[in-house]
């Protein structure tokens, strides 16, 4: 599990723009009365897709006040969830998945991947600083574990060989195939295989 620290460096102000105020607003209302602040998820979610994916203790005090509760509070929930980032994070953005299932499976073959190819520490810029990577728990994907995200993408079924690749590709600014890398259609199981007692495709 990596360090989760507010950046060093913070804006003074943070804003919705008209666009997620929209969105916000819109989330909101389809809370009861006197339970909006059960929208704070939402968005800090919102804030950070504003803020090139990274939340800034301002764009916390912002909802606090947009929500009519402590900062404190939001600020708990912030910082307790590892899909909020609490600094600047790549435009391409690893999340390698190092929880038991994937360990098992070699995550941290792709852990050396990134440390080779973007950057030695996590939360760390790339050379060109368009990449940045983390360890995180469970992505919710280990039936194709070990596995990756990219941004939105998952990227499932990999070794530090197909990782290296996949890297590379980002790094030109390519965008690599989502999902399996042993050719599996979603989950599925390899070879054709039906039932646990399939013994001759196993
Ligand atoms: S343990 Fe890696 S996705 Fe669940």
């Amino acid at each position: 599990m990596s360090l989760r620290r507010p950046s060093k460096e913070q804006p003074e102000n943070f804003e919705f723009n008209p666009t997620s105020l929209e969105v916000a607003k819109s989330i909101i209302v389809k809370y009861p009365k006197e339970k909006q602040q059960s929208a704070v998820m939402a968005l800090l979610y919102i804030a950070q897709k504003q803020n090139s994916n990274w939340i800034p203790l301002a764009a916390m005090k912002c909802i606090g006040k947009f929500l009519d509760m402590p900062y404190i509070k939001v600020y708990e929930v912030a910082t307790f969830y590892t899909m909020y980032n609490l600094a600047p994070v790549g435009k391409h953005f690893i999340q390698v998945c190092t929880t038991t299932p994937c360990m098992i499976r070699g995550a941290y073959k792709l852990v050396e991947a990134c440390k080779e190819k973007i950057s030695k520490n996590e939360n760390e810029l790339s050379i060109d600083e368009s990449c940045s990577w983390m360890e995180v728990e469970c992505l919710g994907a280990c039936v194709n574990a070990p596995m990756m995200q990219i941004n939105d993408d998952y990227y499932e079924d990999l070794d530090k060989e197909k990782t290296l690749k996949i890297l590379d590709k980002i790094l030109i600014g390519e965008t690599p195939k989502p999902g399996s890398y042993r050719g599996r259609t979603n989950n599925e199981p390899e070879n054709n295989r039906k039932t646990l007692m399939d013994l001759k495709n196993a």
